[in-house]
C-alpha cells in the first residue's frame, strides 16, 4: 500500500454543516481517519464577501496540511464556489482535493430533471457558479436559484424542527422562483440537517437532493486514483472549531455518539 494512504483527510466548513459531509465520509470511508476544521469564528461565510471567504478557506488548508493531511474536503458551499480555484492554484500539488458542488451537479445531470430549483447562501448564489456547471454539463437544466441566508445561522443555533425553523422554512419554500420545479438541490451543507423539513414541505413529492453521499463517493474515487485510500483506520478522528459553541459539541455528538475529541484552535 502506498505509505501515504493512512495520512488524514481534512474536511472544513463554517460551521456544523460540513459535518453532514463528514458523516458520510465517516460511514462509506471507514478507513479514513480525519481532521474537520468548523471555522466557528467567521461564521456564516454565506454573507461575507468572496476574498473574505478566499483568506479563511487558504488558512484552514494551510493548517490541514501542517497537520498532514493527504486530501482535503472543501464541505462547504460557499468556500467551494469562492475559494476552490484559488485553493487549487496554492495546494493541488500537496494534496487531493475535492468540492461539494461538482459531485451535486454530475448527480443531477445523471437524471431527467428539467427545471431545477437551487438553494443556498448569498455567496454561492452571487457566484453563479451552478449556473456555470449546468451550462456547461446539461444547457437543457433551468437552474431557480434562491438565496436563504437565515436558514444556515438558523440551524448552528439548533433551531431544527420547531415552530421558527417551519415558519422560516415556510416563507423561503413559497417563493414563486420554485413552483413547478422537479427538484430541490440543497446547495449548502448546513440544510441536510433540515432536508426531513424541506421535504415535508413539498409533502415529500419532491427530490431533494444534497451533496453528502456524493461528495464521499467522489472523495473515493478521487483517492483510489491516487492509490491513496487507506486500509485502516490509523486513529481517532479530531474537531477543532476556531470558536467554541455548545451548540457544535451538541451537533458533533449527533452523528457521533461515541466520545468526541473538539478542541479549540486559534489559527488566525
Ligand atoms: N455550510 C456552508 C455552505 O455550504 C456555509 C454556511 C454559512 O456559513 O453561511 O455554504
Amino acid at each position: 500500500m502506498n505509505n501515504n494512504a493512512r495520512r488524514p483527510v481534512g474536511i472544513f466548513d463554517s460551521g456544523v454543516g460540513g459535518l453532514t459531509v463528514a458523516s458520510a465520509i465517516h460511514y462509506n470511508l471507514p478507513n479514513e481517519r480525519f481532521i474537520y476544521f468548523g471555522d466557528t469564528a467567521h461564521l456564516p461565510y454565506g454573507e461575507k464577501s468572496h476574498d473574505a471567504i478566499r483568506y479563511y478557506s487558504l488558512r484552514i488548508c494551510r493548517f490541514l496540511l501542517e497537520n498532514d493531511c493527504k486530501a482535503i474536503v472543501v464541505a462547504c458551499n460557499s468556500a467551494s464556489t469562492a475559494a476552490y480555484e484559488v485553493l487549487l492554484e496554492f495546494f493541488k500539488d500537496k494534496a487531493v482535493f475535492v468540492n461539494v458542488v461538482d459531485p451535486l451537479v454530475d448527480y443531477c445531470c445523471q437524471h431527467d430533471y428539467h427545471r431545477v430549483g437551487l438553494i443556498a447562501t448569498h455567496a454561492t448564489v452571487q457566484s453563479g457558479v451552478y449556473d456555470k456547471q449546468f451550462h456547461v454539463q446539461k444547457k437543457s437544466v433551468e437552474l431557480y436559484s434562491l438565496a436563504t441566508p437565515l436558514l444556515a445561522p438558523m440551524i448552528e443555533e439548533g433551531f431544527v424542527n420547531n415552530a421558527i425553523s417551519r415558519s422560516v422554512l415556510e416563507t423561503y419554500l413559497s417563493d414563486p422562483q420554485l413552483k413547478n420545479i422537479d427538484a430541490l438541490l440543497l446547495a449548502c451543507t448546513h440544510y441536510p440537517l433540515i432536508k426531513q423539513e424541506i421535504s415535508e414541505f413539498f409533502h415529500h413529492k419532491m427530490p431533494v437532493l444534497d451533496s453528502t453521499e456524493v461528495t464521499a463517493t467522489a472523495l473515493k474515487t478521487a483517492l483510489a486514483e491516487k492509490e491513496l485510500l487507506s486500509d485502516q483506520k490509523s486513529g481517532n478522528d479530531q474537531f477543532y472549531v476556531s470558536d467554541f459553541s455548545e451548540n457544535f459539541l451538541r451537533t458533533t455528538k449527533l452523528f457521533y455518539p461515541e466520545k468526541v475529541n473538539l478542541e479549540q484552535k486559534n489559527i488566525w
